[in-house]
């Protein structure tokens, strides 16, 4: 089977790409390399001893996905590509929306036109809002509070419509928790250009002496300690449940939620304590105010992956820290 994976340079995208080549998928890339390098390609290869077929472009671009899609017998689709940032997505809406929404229509558009109507989507908890009971179901109600957030949420809204327009589509809905962690070769993992919003490469600067500090934003929540409490994930756990989402939008149609995360939800004190213990470092950090937007406490149900992917994550915290911190000393 031909997998197209937009995005497939990313960090989530890389792990995917590794999972799918080590089970036997044949792999296409698209990637237009706005947040990731062009050595991931390679690092792949290094991993997995596959080669893959890259494209080079942006998913808006409909003229290069038609030419993918015509020189690929393409059988289904996991689409990452996407701005994901969301301090940025408040400060520049238009260019979330024009990216998010253009390159998911696009894709789909090629897609239907090419008869290609098995679909895995990067989606995110984020869906959710400030859920009003934890553990979060694939059920509970849906609200956004940025418009990174909006854009998932519009597209999960466009893609529900595809399939009651054309009963032939399946789709997978994959609504992600905190990923974290790096594959254990320390070869592909996340590492932002610049300063980074999410808690774990920033706290990962700090242990490197890259960055001074680390600011918890705010510790006067109403969670185990006061910090914010999140479900962190590992990326490779997180790229298996794309290899269960192929097989079952292979042996069915329609659409579907899922959401990957553990079920276990981590403070950021408790994130701190378990990367220093785990990787004998030292990570400096103050209190601070709250972030805007934050919200105090988000862990996953993930019963209804189990049930109906036969997907649940394996590892523990203390290999993502491991993971996480190894990755970026090797490629420092
Ligand atoms: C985690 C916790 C912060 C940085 C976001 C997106 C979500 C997904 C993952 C894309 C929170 C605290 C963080 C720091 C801190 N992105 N924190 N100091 O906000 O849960 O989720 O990233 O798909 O859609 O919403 O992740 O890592 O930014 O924050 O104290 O320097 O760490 O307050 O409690 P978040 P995060």
């Amino acid at each position: 089977m031909k997998i197209l994976v937009t995005g497939g340079t990313g960090y989530i995208g890389s792990h995917t790409c590794v999972e799918l080549l080590n089970n036997g998928y044949e792999v296409v890339i698209v990637d237009n390399f706005s947040n990731s390098k062009p050595d991931v390609l390679d690092k792949i290869k290094e991993i997995t001893s596959k080669d893959v077929i890259f494209y080079e472009g942006d998913v808006c671009d409909k003229e290069l996905m038609n030419k993918i899609f015509d020189e690929q017998k393409i059988d289904a689709v996991i689409h990452f590509a996407g701005y994901k940032a969301v301090g940025e997505s408040v400060k520049l809406p238009l260019m979330y929306y024009r990216n998010n929404l253009d390159s998911t229509i696009t894709l789909c558009e090629v897609m239907s036109s090419h008869n290609v109507k098995k679909l895995v989507f990067s989606s995110s908890a984020t869906v959710y809002g400030s859920p009003k009971n934890l553990p979060i179901k694939e059920d509970f109600p849906l609200s956004t509070t940025n418009p990174y957030g909006t854009t998932k949420l519009m597209i999960e809204g466009i893609l529900k419509d595809l399939y009651i327009s054309d009963n032939e589509w399946s789709i997978a809905v994959l609504r992600y928790f905190n990923p974290i962690g790096a594959h254990e070769s320390g070869l592909i993992g996340e590492n932002p250009n610049d300063i980074p919003n999410n808690l774990m490469p920033y706290i990962v600067k700090v242990a490197t002496g890259e960055l001074e500090c680390l600011s918890v934003f705010g510790n006067d929540y109403d969670t185990k300690d006061g910090t914010g409490v999140r479900d962190y994930i590992h990326v490779v756990d997180l790229s298996k449940g794309h290899l269960k989402a192929i097989e079952k939008v292979n042996s069915s149609n329609g659409i579907d939620y899922y959401n990957l995360g553990t079920g276990n939800g981590y403070s950021v004190l408790e994130i701190v304590e378990n990367f220093s213990k785990v990787n004998g470092v030292k990570v400096n950090y103050k209190i601070t105010d709250r972030r805007p937007g934050d919200i105090a406490e988000c862990y996953a149900d993930p019963s209804y992956a189990k049930e109906k992917l036969d997907w649940a994550a394996e590892k523990g915290i203390e290999e993502m820290c491991r993971d996480a911190y190894r990755f970026v000393m090797r490629n420092k």
